[in-house]
């Protein structure tokens, strides 16, 4: 894909005699970071997000990463309950071209833009729930010390030279482009003007002075690397699209820009002449947040999960893990990929006015309904379409009525009026059909509603662990919809408390289906935290009864006590999800425009 006729390298290249540290084969383990396994007691797990631009006020797009990034790591602590074995971090990329323009073009000092976009970032997380523990602006001092002293050891390592780098350069990207990447564009004047063949953004040929990073050295050490870890880049897609790059040239990577041309960023040591090349700057930071270069960040490291969006995979899985590898570090540990919100269609752009304001979302749909909805409906390896009808028609279906009606069905006081969690009948529901005795009303698919619900704690792990979330909430939502039948089909309004033969199966029902919901509702904390809140308080499950090691589904099936058997429910707080539909004023305006 890259082709070096259009970027050349026209330094004279110092024969380098050093090792590529590393080119043994880096250190990981399918267990995963350092062969222990991830949920072991004492495994570490660092999640980032990447750090996002603040050239422009945040999007869905950048929610939707940074509530990938919670949702595992939220997930993660359900299973390694220690505060102390999961880090999250995310933040914003300050320096660079696209900085300084952007500033200039809006009459501001470039910091002061940083700190203006930086807090609607750090306001917008923190409005949704992101349950990040590190904050990072690569405008601190202590992110400019970690670059300085990571530029420092590849520099003595031999990885850096002078030379002459000549090509396209495109701000919005902050990277160089092939001549294949770059086409024509009639400008305001009437005038061809270069542009990125992929983005629509201008282009300027760029010809100067920089130090150069000897990437070419790393193809062979980057390849083993995705070879012996095939999980290393997730979903699998992307693993091979970056294996196929990896079969074209790697050039060598410009590290650097004149500080005359860019003033906005971090000074190459010893040479303020040039400024550090943003994208070296920027992934630093993943570093920067576990104290590095102290040496308290090698509890975190390897053992860093990247979610990223596929626009940036070619930093993170190309030069990221070959600059690790240049400083004597291990790739990390996962790079998992996502691909892109559209809008109506359209790639959303602030030119093209389409761009969807995450604020208004959450307001209308509630932080909950819309961290559901983007969980729900963004599949990693496709581009997913948004338009506000669906976010109303899901969230109505699966919050408000399946999952909200089951709640009400099962605790509303004229069906469970003693207002406790009822009791098990085990001559109702028998371990299994074939030893069904007189009093047995369980029928085949109630058998197959247990068994799914059983095993639904461990899909729903599996489905995280391979970063497809929307599955895990699919899973979650079949179950729903079963239990919703199960309900259904044994009718409990019909049976009586006063008649001794339906009592303690209209108990067994009512049991079976809060056993299901006290399982989705533990199952849900990572996606909709405040809902699952409700829907766990209702049903009088305590805080500390929330995590995944305490989730033992339906014990009385399986001939043990149940610590919830005749436990007073919680107090009774008003619907789960109130619907969205119609009433709602603005989509009565959404829907007539
Ligand atoms: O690239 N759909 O920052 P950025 C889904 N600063 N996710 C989207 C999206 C969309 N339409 N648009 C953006 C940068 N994203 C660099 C990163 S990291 C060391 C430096 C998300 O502000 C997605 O995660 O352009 C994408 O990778 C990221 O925002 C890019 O944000
Ligand atoms: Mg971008």
């Amino acid at each position: 894909m890259l082709r070096v006729r259009a970027l050349r390298l026209l330094g004279r290249r110092r024969a380098s005699g050093v090792s590529v540290p590393g080119s043994c084969g880096p250190r990981h383990c399918s267990s995963g970071p350092l062969g222990v396994r991830d949920d072991a007691p004492g495994a570490r797990a660092f999640f980032t997000t990447p750090i996002f631009y603040v050239n422009a006020a945040p999007h869905i797009g950048h929610l939707y990463s940074a509530l990938l990034a919670d949702a595992l790591c939220r997930h993660r602590r359900l299973r390694v309950p220690s505060a102390a074995a999961t880090r999250f971090s995310t933040g914003t990329d300050e320096h660079g071209l696209k900085i300084q323009q952007a500033a200039a073009a809006a009459g501001l000092a470039p910091a002061e833009l940083c700190d203006r976009v930086s807090a609607q970032f750090q306001q917008l997380f923190r409005e949704a729930g992101v349950s990040s523990t590190d904050f990072v602006r690569t405008t601190e001092a202590r992110h400019r010390v970690a670059v300085q002293h990571f530029w420092g050891l590849l520099e003595a390592r031999g990885l850096l030279y002078k030379g002459l780098y000549e090509g396209w350069y495109c701000a919005s990207e902050e990277c160089f482009l092939p001549e294949a990447k770059v086409t024509r564009q009639p400008g305001p004047s009437g005038d061809a003007c270069p542009v990125s063949l992929e983005s629509g953004h201008p282009v300027s040929w760029t010809k100067e002075e920089n130090y150069i990073f000897r990437l070419s050295q790393f193809r062979e050490p980057l390849r083993r690397w995705l070879r012996d870890d095939p999980q290393a880049v997730t979903p699998e897609p992307f693993r091979l699209a970056v294996l196929q790059w990896l079969e074209e040239e790697l050039p060598d990577l410009s590290v650097s820009r004149r500080s005359s041309h860019l003033h906005w960023g971090i000074p190459v040591p010893g040479d303020d002449s040039q400024t550090i090349y943003v994208w070296l700057d920027a992934l630093v930071n993943y570093l920067t947040v576990i104290g590095y270069p102290n040496a308290e960040f090698r509890a975190w490291w390897p053992a860093t999960s990247h979610i990223i969006g596929k626009d940036i995979l070619k930093f993170h899985a190309i030069y990221w893990p070959a600059l690790l590898l240049g400083a004597g570090m291990s790739p990390p540990h996962r790079i998992y990929v996502h691909s892109h919100w559209t809008v109506c269609g359209q790639k959303m752009s602030k030119s093209l006015g389409n761009v969807v304001d995450p604020k208004t979302c959450l307001d209308r749909y509630t932080v909950d309904g819309f961290r559901y909805f983007l969980l729900r409906q963004g599949v990693p390896n496709w581009d997913c379409d948004y338009y506000d009808e669906k976010v109303v028609k899901l969230l109505d279906s699966e919050l408000a009525d399946a999952l909200g009606g089951l709640l009400n069905r099962c605790t509303a006081n004229r069906i469970n009026p003693s207002g406790t969690y009822p009791v098990f009948c085990a001559n109702c529901f028998p371990p299994a059909p074939g030893v069904a005795g007189p009093s047995a009303r369980a029928q085949a698919e109630d058998y197959a509603l247990v068994n799914a619900v059983a095993t639904l704690p461990r899909q729903v792990a599996e489905h995280y662990d391979n970063f497809q979330i929307y599955k895990a909430l699919e899973a979650v939502s079949s179950c729903v919809r079963q239990t919703n039948g199960f309900v259904q089909r044994h009718a409990p309004w019909k049976l009586s408390w006063e008649s001794p033969v339906d009592a303690p199966w209209l108990g067994t029902v009512l049991h079976v289906a809060l056993e299901c919901l006290r399982v989705f509702g533990t199952l849900l904390q990572p996606v909709t935290p405040s809902l699952a809140d409700k829907l766990l308080s209702r049903l009088g499950v305590s805080a500390t009864e929330r995590g995944l090691g305490e989730l033992f589904f339906l014990p009385r099936f399986y001939g043990y006590p149940c610590p919830f058997e005749g436990r007073r429910l919680g107090p009774e707080t008003g619907l789960l999800f109130p619907r969205l539909d119609q009433s709602r004023a603005w989509l009565v305006k959404a829907h007539r425009t």
